[in-house]
Order: C-alpha cells, then sequence, then structure tokens
C-alpha cells in the first residue's frame, strides 16, 4: 500500500512538517500524557541546570508518532540549550559525526533519530563521545595511520527509535536516561484533539472530539491528521466539526470504529482466513500481504497488540476473540484461549 495513502500512518509524511511544528507543545507543561515521563525529565533537568551541566543522554524508544522528537525539543528549550537534530541513516560516515559534535556548544542537545538505523562503524565511534566526550578520528591509512583524540563539548545525546531491541546493548548502556513513551488514553487524546483544534482554529464539539480520540490509536500524530481532513469535510458543511460530521468523514477515510484502516483489517483478515487465526510469523505475514516485516512490527502490530486484536506468542502472532468479533467473524469451536 502507497504510504501517502495511509491515513492512519504515524508515521511521519514530509509535507506534514510545517504543520506538525506548529502543533508541537513547546514546554513539558503543556507536552500532554506521559505523567510518569515527564516528572523524571523535570527532576533531572532540574537537577543538571542546578548544577550547570549537560543533561545525561536520553533514549526514548516508542511506536512512531507519540511524542520523541517533540521531547527532544522541549528538553533542549527547558535546558536553555541548542538542538542539532539528524538520524542514523544520514550519518553515512564518522566525519559526517565529526562534523555536527565539533560544532555543538556545552549542554546542547544532539538528537539523533532512527538511532538504531546507524552504521556500525559510526556507532562505534560514537561510544567514546557519550562517555568520555573525545572522539577518536583516524587520519591516514595502513602502517601510517594516526589516530588522535578530538575533544568534544560535554553535550546531551538524545536517541529516538521505535523498538528499543533493535538497539546494541553497548549503544544502550550508554544512555543514563532510558524511557518507553506509552500510547494515550483517550482522555488525553481527547485533549490533544482540542489542543490542536484550537492552534488551528476550528470549532469542534466535545463528542466529536471523543470520536476523533477513539479512532486515532492512541497517537497524537494521527489525531493531528485525522483532524486536518476531517475539517475539509466540516468546511464544507458549515464550519464546526460535529460527531455527525466526524463520522461521515471517518468512514470515507475508512477509518473504522477501533481507529484501524483498510491494511490493519486486512491483515487479522488474512491471518484468520490463510492462517486459521495463527500461530504464524511475522515474516509469513508480511509475504502474504505485501508489506516489508520492519513495517508489520513498527506500524502495525504495536497497535494491534495494545488493543488486543492480536497477541505475541513464543510461536507467532495469534488473532484473539476480540479480534475475530472486531473483523465478524467467529472464532473456530476449538479456539484455543490457552494459546493466549
Ligand atoms: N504529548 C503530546 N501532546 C500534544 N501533542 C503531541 C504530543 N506528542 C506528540 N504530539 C503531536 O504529535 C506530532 C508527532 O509527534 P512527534 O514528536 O513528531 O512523534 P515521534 O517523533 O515520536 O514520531 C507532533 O506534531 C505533536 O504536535
Ligand atoms: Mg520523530
Amino acid at each position: 500500500m502507497d504510504e501517502l495513502e495511509r491515513i492512519v500512518e504515524a508515521a511521519r509524511i514530509d509535507e506534514e512538517d510545517k504543520v506538525e511544528n506548529s502543533l508541537r507543545p513547546q514546554s513539558l507543561d503543556t507536552f500532554i500524557g506521559q505523567d510518569k515521563l515527564k516528572k523524571n525529565l523535570k527532576v533531572f533537568i532540574e537537577a543538571a541546570k542546578n548544577r550547570s551541566e549537560a543533561l545525561d543522554h536520553c533514549l526514548f524508544y516508542a511506536p512512531p508518532g507519540l511524542g520523541k522528537t517533540t521531547l527532544s525539543h522541549i528538553i533542549a528549550k527547558e535546558m536553555g540549550s541548542n538542538l542539532r537534530m539528524t538520524s542514523g541513516p544520514v550519518l553515512e560516515r564518522v566525519g559526517d559525526l565529526a562534523a555536527i559534535l565539533t560544532n555543538l556548544s556545552e549542554r546542547d542537545v544532539f538528537f539523533i533519530d532512527e538511532i538504531h538505523r546507524m552504521n556500525h562503524l559510526v556507532e562505534e565511534s560514537l561510544y567514546p563521545v557519550m562517555e568520555d566526550f573525545e572522539l577518536d578520528i583516524i587520519i591516514g591509512q595502513g602502517p601510517s595511520a594516526k589516530t588522535i583524540k578530538l575533544s568534544v563539548p560535554r553535550f546531551t545525546l538524545i536517541g529516538a527509535t521505535t523498538r528499543a531491541g533493535l538497539l546494541s546493548s553497548p549503544l544502550r548502556d550508554r544512555f543514563g536516561i532510558i524511557e518507553h513513551l506509552d500510547f494515550y488514553e483517550i482522555k488525553e487524546l481527547i485533549h490533544i484533539v482540542n489542543r490542536s483544534a484550537a492552534i488551528m482554529n476550528i470549532a469542534i464539539d466535545e463528542d466529536a472530539s471523543e470520536e476523533i480520540a477513539k479512532r486515532s490509536r492512541g497517537t497524537p500524530r494521527i489525531v493531528n491528521r485525522l483532524l486536518k481532513r476531517i475539517r475539509d469535510f466540516a468546511e464544507i458543511k458549515g464550519g464546526k466539526i460535529t460527531r455527525s460530521i466526524a463520522e461521515e468523514a471517518l468512514g470515507a477515510l475508512e477509518v473504522d470504529s477501533a481507529g484501524l484502516d483498510k491494511m490493519d483489517r486486512l491483515i487479522l483478515t488474512v491471518l484468520i482466513k490463510k492462517f486459521g487465526g495463527g500461530p504464524v510469523g511475522v515474516d509469513t505475514i508480511a509475504v502474504a500481504i505485501s508489506e516489508e516485516s520492519d513495517t508489520i512490527t513498527d506500524v502495525y502490530e504495536p497497535y494491534l497488540i495494545q488493543s488486543g486484536f492480536i497477541a505475541r506468542t513464543s510461536r507467532g502472532r495469534v488473532v484473539t476473540e476480540t479480534g475475530y468479533n472486531h473483523i465478524g467473524i467467529d472464532p473456530p469451536k476449538n479456539f484455543q484461549k490457552e494459546l493466549l
């Protein structure tokens, strides 16, 4: 399926950047939800500021669209420092890393998105940087090659990844602060709908906010995306987003009552019809629906599991009773609850 077609796609789509930035909360206090994480960060930031030190290196892992990038902006802001952003795949050579590091100031925040996709040479050169703020650079080749140590300002590395399990343990171990972001609860999502609607200057009824929240897969980025599309429907009908307009628009976008789209429903249907409800491995599912295994694991599966439609077992993925019911197929008579 074409990525751009997917309305509930949680990964960022380029054209969205501008709007996304305008909707980003600018401080921990306006960052909705993730209360435990915010509380911890407040303490760590406060303590680092009191000591005039850089904040410890942070690793945020969460499915796309839950606020990893937003948090890194906020941390830089709260620390009163600059933010420098890049991503794992962009850092091709150690030289690319050196260029960035040598331009940092003390206590700056250096954000590496998709840090699990870093080339291993770059990754290894990051270890002494994170530990001792020293970068080893090899100059020349063969017997005359020399290593020089470059000292780097004491900065904060923030790494973001969709799955902590993809990170090598030497890298993971060098982060002082490791935090997971959870899918958001409905009442938090309603809050986000209302906040974004206010920024976008859209009038919206409370029950419409709730409907959008329920269908946003626990993901703020999807809240914002649905809201923008629903606004288009509302504008034709007088402006205000009412519940019936929201429902009509969501129906037209093929986002169902649980926030699942065509692809999610296809996964469930294929699991049931082709594989008897599982257990079946991700790679097999991937082949059956012509999608990459990583995309299934990172993008589709977390929410299907979170909402109880499928379960991950040692022998593979299985559709739960709730999953069968959602698709409207009766679970088999010998449905094996003990699998779950
Ligand atoms: N806690 C939150 N409160 C309000 N809006 C949020 C929150 N987290 C994320 N968002 C919104 O969702 C969008 C995506 O967040 P982002 O930080 O880019 O996600 P990630 O980097 O994890 O993929 C941002 O535009 C932001 O406006
Ligand atoms: Mg991001």
